[in-house]
């Protein structure tokens, strides 16, 4: 092409965006800007890390709320008819209590950097989700943008009418930023307006000390390391139990999965990943008396000289499970800020 063939060219793919920008100019009226949200949570919390292109605000919140609780987000693909909350109930701190199944609860993820029961997403909440809309609900956007009122909430919540992938993906990070937990008993006793009875006062210091090691994995304040342990569940390996080793394919992986947060424990059970303990006294017995030695044995689960479980007595066994009681936070499975806005 010559000199001025691609001047010519330059000059009207010009025109053709400055028509194009136009045209979108009057399409859409302008709109005021989305309004801040400023999130609260206890200073004993991580500060909390937002990306710069995804602020929190009170319509992009509202959006991501709405999406969670509207089956219309999976009208084809695998899940059709299925809402997010269709297997995550806020009753339950966002799992199901059904048998079988081991859905991981959706609460102060906005702290996480790993995600599902393997790790096979990891970075921020904009990543996950767009994992959940592109291949776990394959959602189809052209429902959304022919709906009469999504268009416009996606224009209030991000300047733009125009439904997006990652759009969606972007409004579902923020509502889940929005799901903190941070009200539970024990919270009250960090804050010294709540106390605890003698016997969870005992299960937290078999909690908090190497009688029961608890905190390594679940540590203050997340109650989760936000890591991948192999505890013992196992000793030969499953192909649905291989755990973390399915992503990165190191033998020190097999049968390590996310330790989840145990905060609202006692509302999601069953537990672990394959649901396989129905009660948290299973849970527990599990740590004291029945954990099963392989290569890829978390060595925390071991000790020097010792044998690899902790040998609890009945009685702090029983205070354990009390103390993990109180994580559980009724003012979040109450909170109607939280619930389905239909
Ligand atoms: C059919 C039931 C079902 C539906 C519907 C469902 N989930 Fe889940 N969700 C699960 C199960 C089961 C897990 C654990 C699966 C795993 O780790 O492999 C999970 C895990 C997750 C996790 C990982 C949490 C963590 O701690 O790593 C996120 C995030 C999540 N779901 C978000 C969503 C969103 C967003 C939607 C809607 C787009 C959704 N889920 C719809 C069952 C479901
Ligand atoms: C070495 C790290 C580690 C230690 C130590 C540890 N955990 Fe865990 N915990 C995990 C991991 C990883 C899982 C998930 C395992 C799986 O599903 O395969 C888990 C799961 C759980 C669950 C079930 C969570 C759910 O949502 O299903 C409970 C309850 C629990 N642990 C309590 C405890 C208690 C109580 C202690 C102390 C006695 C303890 N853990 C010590 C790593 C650990």
């Amino acid at each position: 092409m010559t000199r001025w063939g691609q001047l010519l060219l330059l000059v009207a793919l010009l025109g053709a965006s400055a028509c194009r920008y136009k045209n979108e100019e009057e399409l859409e009226a302008p709109v005021a800007p989305a309004t801040p949200f400023t999130l609260s949570y206890p200073y004993y919390f991580p500060v909390l890390d937002v990306p710069a292109d995804n602020p929190l605000t009170v319509e992009g919140i509202a959006l991501g709320r709405r999406l969670y609780y509207d089956s219309l987000l999976s009208t084809n693909g695998p899940h059709a008819g299925r809402s997010c909350s269709s297997c995550h109930f806020q009753s339950n701190s966002f799992t199901v209590p059904d048998p079988g199944r081991s859905v991981l609860p959706h609460v102060n993820l906005a702290w996480s950097r790993n995600f599902l029961w393997t790790g096979k997403v990891s970075g921020t909440l904009e990543d996950i989700m767009r994992f959940e809309v592109e291949e776990f609900f394959e959602v189809d956007v052209s429902v959304l943008q022919a709906h009469p009122e999504y268009p416009d909430l996606f224009r209030r919540a991000y300047g733009r009418s125009e439904i997006t992938p990652e759009l969606v993906a972007k409004a579902l990070a923020q509502w889940f930023r929005r799901m903190v937990s941070a009200k539970s008993r024990f919270d009250g006793y960090l804050m010294h307006t709540e106390e605890l009875s003698d016997d969870e006062l005992d299960g937290m210091m078999v909690y908090l000390t190497e009688a029961g090691d608890c905190f390594h994995c679940h540590g203050l304040p997340m109650m989760t390391d936000n890591g991948f342990h192999n505890i013992g569940l196992d000793s030969v390996f499953t192909l649905a139990d291989q755990g973390h080793f399915e992503v990165t394919g190191d033998p020190a992986d097999l049968g390590a999965f996310k330790a989840p947060t145990l905060r609202n424990i006692a509302l999601t059970a069953p537990y672990m990943h394959d649901g396989r303990f129905a009660t948290l006294e299973e849970v527990v017995e599990h740590y004291s008396s029945g954990v099963k030695r392989s290569a890829s044995l978390d060595p925390l689960m071991t000790k020097p000289g010792q044998v690899t479980t902790l040998q609890l007595s009945a009685a702090r066994k029983a205070h354990l499970v009390a103390f993990l009681n109180t994580f559980t936070d009724t003012d979040f499975i109450g909170d109607t800020a939280l619930a389905s806005p239909f």
